[in-house]
This record gives structure tokens, C-alpha cells and sequence, in this order.
């Protein structure tokens, strides 16, 4: 269909929520029609910081059914776990010879990770862009769907891989592309209008998870944070009203309206009106998604061969590519 070719990819690393199915899945059932995809479970990407092996090995199949459950056809695209793959880290080797200390030194989400005990980060969480530069770079992907939170990491991709292509006189690489989504870029937490919601924050209450049953969802939603007004009649007021601004974010990317839309149907409304409104909507598109998740992950034979297949095809493309890699470096 075109030259471009799509990767992006998604940690094992707990519960899918509501923000990886607005922020990314959601958007990635959209590019599969009209785009070659290939979509990677990241679990070399979720050792860089320490994991329970069976908790991993669950999680690994949970994130690949979401995927499936959410839409992610595996006959159109290429879905498959990153250990699989030898190229990742095997070009990700090569990439830490050519990204320097002083580049990964300015990356914000390794400041946030490694906290004030820096020292005790492992070296896997400090090269982590390396890896994901690898992911992208091992297929020559053209195009990377990220949310807000991973433009940092493909600009350096990007820098890796012209420092590859300069520092041995060759066209080898394409610099991939960041695409950013406009609606849902950052759904933020149900507890901290502030903070976006996350498979790591340690409140449940914080976040929808796809397997949340319809109480759950509705009581999470109920309990959501807000301010005592009720909802705004312009979207200018939501400037400064970050818990607001997020539910109506979220309705209005359920609904596929924009967040217009929806201020002028709840203008001067009650949040103890909307958020059962809200809860009704997110059940709707939410509940198909966690059964056929419940049912993929009861029977993890399906998920499994999915997975091994979509190494193979991954393998086919990225094999040769490393190879070519280290034919130009000298192996
Ligand atoms: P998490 O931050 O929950 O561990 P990942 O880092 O695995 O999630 O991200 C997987 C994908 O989901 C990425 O494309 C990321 O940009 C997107 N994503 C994660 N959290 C959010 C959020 N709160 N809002 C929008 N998109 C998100
Ligand atoms: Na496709």
C-alpha cells in the first residue's frame, strides 16, 4: 500500500488501562487497515526494572490478548513478543556503541524511573532508549506512533541513527517519524488530575483497567476526583480545571466527538449527573474488550501461536537487517 512501515510497542508490565487503549491500542486499530504494522509486546523493555518471572510470563499473554480483544488483528499486522527477536538486542548492542553518555544524560523518564537512589538504576534502565532505538531501527520502520511521554525517546532514535549512517559513510537507516495522536495523548489519573494514569502507579482506584467489570468501573469513575463546580460551559474553562478537563477528555474520546461537543451537552451539569453518564459510556466500549480478554487469556494456547508466528514473521525481516548492520561495522 506504501512505503511506510509502522512499529510500536507496549510494556508487560501490569494492567492494561484506559489510557493504553485511548493513548495507543485504540489508534493502532485505526493504522492497521491502510498502513504495514508491527506491533511488540516489549519484554526486554520490562526487565529494567525487576520483575516475579511467573508475573511476566502472565503478563506478557494478558497485554498480547488486550491487543487482540481491543482489535488488533494478528493476520494484518505483525504481533509478537521482543524476546523472540535476537535482532533487538543484538542491534541494541551495537546502537550503545554509537549513542553517547551525555545523550541518555538529558533523558527526563530515566530521571523519573531511577528516582533520587540513581546509583542502584540498573544500566538496562539507562540504555533503555538504545533498545527501543533497536526496536524500531531493526525493521527500518518509517513511522512510530507515541504518546506524549515517548517523543524524548524517538528523538534520540532519531539521532542514533544518523550518527550510524555518518559515522560510517552510509544511507542505512531512515529516520523514523514520530506520529502523535491529537485526542486521548495523555489520559491522566482517576486519583491526581496532574499525573498521567499508568500500569505503575500503586492506586488501582487511579486508573480503568480493560478487565474492570461494570461496578468497578462504575464505582472507580464515581470516586474520581474533581472540583466542586459543576461542568463548565466553555472549553476555555477547562484550562485550570485538570480533573474536569480529564473525564470530559475521556468522553470525549469514547464518544469519538471532541471535547467541545461534549462541554455543550453538559454545560452548568453536575458531576454526580455526568460521571454516571461517563461510566455508562466506558461500559460500553470497555466491556466487549474485557470479555474477549477474559476469554483469550482462559485458553493461552490461541495467544501463545499467535505470538510465536508473529516472531517469525518479525524475525524474517529484522534477521538480514542486523546482518547487513554488521557487515557495515566490520563483522
Ligand atoms: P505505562 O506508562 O502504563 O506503563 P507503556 O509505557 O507500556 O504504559 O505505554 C504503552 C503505550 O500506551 C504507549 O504508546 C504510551 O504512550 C501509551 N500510554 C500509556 N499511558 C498513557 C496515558 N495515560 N494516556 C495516553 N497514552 C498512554
Ligand atoms: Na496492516
Amino acid at each position: 500500500m506504501s512505503n511506510n512501515l509502522i512499529f510500536s510497542g507496549i510494556q508487560p508490565t501490569g494492567n492494561l488501562h484506559l489510557g493504553n487503549y485511548l493513548g495507543a491500542i485504540r489508534n493502532w486499530v485505526k493504522l492497521q487497515h491502510d498502513f504495514d504494522c508491527i506491533f511488540c509486546v516489549v519484554d526486554l523493555h520490562a526487565i529494567t526494572i525487576p520483575q516475579d518471572p511467573a508475573v511476566l510470563r502472565s503478563s506478557i499473554r494478558e497485554v498480547a490478548a488486550g491487543m487482540i480483544a481491543a482489535g488488533v488483528d494478528p493476520k494484518k499486522n505483525i504481533l509478537f513478543n521482543q524476546s523472540r527477536v535476537p535482532a533487538h538486542a543484538e542491534l541494541a548492542w551495537v546502537l550503545n556503541c554509537i549513542a553517547r553518555i551525555g545523550w541518555l544524560n538529558r533523558m527526563t523518564q530515566f530521571k523519573d524511573k531511577a528516582g533520587k537512589n540513581r546509583d542502584n538504576a540498573t544500566v538496562g534502565l539507562y540504555v533503555y532508549p538504545n533498545l527501543m532505538a533497536a526496536d524500531i531501527l531493526a525493521y527500518k520502520a518509517t513511522h512510530v506512533p507515541v504518546g506524549d511521554d515517548q517523543k524524548q525517546h524517538l528523538e534520540l532514535a532519531r539521532d542514533i541513527a544518523q550518527a550510524f549512517n555518518s559515522q560510517f559513510g552510509v544511507d542505512f537507516f531512515p529516520l523514523p517519524e514520530p506520529q502523535i495522536f491529537k485526542t486521548a495523548a495523555r489520559v491522566m489519573s482517576l486519583r491526581d488530575g496532574t499525573k498521567k494514569m499508568s500500569k505503575s502507579d500503586a492506586s488501582d482506584q487511579s486508573r480503568i483497567n480493560l478487565t474492570d467489570g461494570p461496578d468497578e468501573i462504575a464505582q472507580k469513575l464515581k470516586r474520581a476526583k474533581t472540583d466542586p463546580l459543576p461542568l463548565p460551559e466553555t472549553e476555555a474553562e477547562l484550562e485550570d480545571r485538570p480533573e474536569a478537563a480529564n473525564l470530559i477528555g475521556i468522553y470525549a474520546a469514547l464518544s469519538d466527538r471532541s471535547a467541545a461537543e461534549v462541554v455543550a451537552e453538559f454545560a452548568g451539569k453536575g458531576f454526580a449527573e455526568f460521571k454516571p453518564r461517563l461510566a455508562e459510556l466506558a461500559v460500553s466500549v470497555l466491556g466487549p474488550i474485557g470479555l474477549e480478554m477474559q476469554r483469550l487469556t482462559k485458553d493461552p494456547g490461541y495467544v501463545d501461536q499467535v505470538l510465536r508466528e508473529g516472531g517469525e514473521k518479525a524475525n524474517a525481516i529484522a534477521a538480514p537487517i542486523v546482518d547487513q548492520v554488521h557487515d557495515i561495522v566490520g563483522f
